[in-house]
């Protein structure tokens, strides 16, 4: 029931702070340890020598942003797979592979396909799937809840913030992050609450940037890159506004052709590592008359930008970056006058390969 929201997908939206709070009471028990993780899926993990993270579209995206948290903190070199990709195209494995197959529904054709050629192979494989029961979650060795609660808009929005956030906690229970991830994630939850409460800024940038525009971009670099993805991907599916989501450094090597008056290019800047070669690269496509949009962090936020997300720690930060995205992508949506939840020729569930 969407209660008093127009459409699902706002309901949905508003729900991530929430949701971020479940998860954590779900992962952590009130001393702040980890729970709800059975050592044999740490153990088999341990084992491995690399990690093959296997999903597609949203799910997909997750992955990209879960990598560094593998990598970072548990110290395992992690590749992200398109799951249509993999399935008939497999690259050379490691020596010992563990498979993490990422899913709302748990039932992608795709994703169902690799669980199985990997099966064949023997290889040990963990599902991490908003709806437990699943094809996914019963076919894999070991299956882990993402308790985002039903998802029904076609639009994945909290499916993705709480892949993200499960797959930070598991990453936290192989490899210390240096930090008390509980902590951090319970001001996760109240700076997402935070920016779901500005919905009327993120009303007045769709519209202003998006209703009559054909076309679109989203840049940032590393996280900042993955998160443009997902990005894009919310834009382009419900308002039919062709939006890239790239990593800002290519745009030199041939995308910057595209830009031209008035044309929208959003940027995402949470890394610091990278800010001033995004701020460089926002001022190339503004010099060629971009109608530049900066969603930066607090600690590297400027005057000018269109909105400064609440700083936490920069690896958590894709968390509340595409909180505006989503916003920016139902907003858009709405002014072109179409159906948020239900954009054509998609299924919510893609049980075809
Ligand atoms: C986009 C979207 C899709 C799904 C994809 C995978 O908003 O929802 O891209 O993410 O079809 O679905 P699941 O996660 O159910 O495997």
């Amino acid at each position: 029931d969407k209660g008093a929201y127009p459409y699902y997908m706002l309901k949905e939206i508003d729900e991530q702070a929430v949701v971020a709070r479940n998860i954590s009471a779900h992962y952590f028990d009130e001393d702040g340890n980890l729970q709800g993780i059975p050592c044999a899926v740490t153990d088999t993990i341990q084992e491995a020598d690399r990690l093959y993270i296997v999903a597609a579209g949203t799910s997909y995206h997750a992955g990209l942003v879960g990598k560094r948290y593998f990598e970072q903190w548990a110290k395992i070199p992690t590749e992200v797979h398109i799951a249509s990709e993999f399935a008939y195209d497999q690259p050379m494995l490691s020596e010992k592979p563990f498979f993490i197959f990422l899913s709302q529904s748990g039932e992608t054709a795709d994703s169902r396909e690799v669980l199985d050629n990997v099966k064949k192979q023997g290889y040990p494989a963990l599902t991490l799937a908003n709806v437990m029961n699943s094809t996914l979650t019963r076919e894999a060795d070991f299956a882990l809840p993402v308790l985002a609660g039903p998802e029904i808009a076609v639009a994945s929005t909290k499916a993705y913030t709480a892949q993200v956030l499960v797959q930070a906690i598991l990453a936290a229970s192989l490899g210390n992050p240096g930090f008390d991830l509980k902590a951090e994630l319970a001001k996760v939850a109240v700076e997402i609450q935070a920016i779901t409460d500005e919905k009327e800024s993120f009303k007045k940038i769709a519209e202003d940037a998006l209703k009559d525009q054909h076309s679109a971009f989203y840049i940032g670099r590393g996280l900042d890159a993955a998160v443009a993805l997902e990005a894009a991907l919310k834009l382009k599916e419900i308002s039919y506004i062709q939006t890239e989501g790239f990593a800002a450094g290519e745009l030199k090597h041939g995308t910057i052709s595209l830009i031209e008056e008035g044309t929208p290019v959003f940027a995402l800047l949470t890394q610091s590592k990278t800010a001033g070669l995004l701020r460089g690269e926002v001022a190339q496509v503004a010099a060629r008359g971009a109608n530049t949009i900066v969603f930066a962090s607090e600690d590297l936020a400027k005057e000018g930008d269109a909105f400064v997300l609440p700083q936490v720690n920069e690896l958590l930060m894709p968390l509340l970056a595409v909180i505006p995205a989503q916003l920016v992508a139902y907003y858009a949506t709405l002014a072109r006058g179409l159906d948020v939840d239900r954009p054509r020729n998609l299924a919510k569930s893609v049980t075809v390969q």
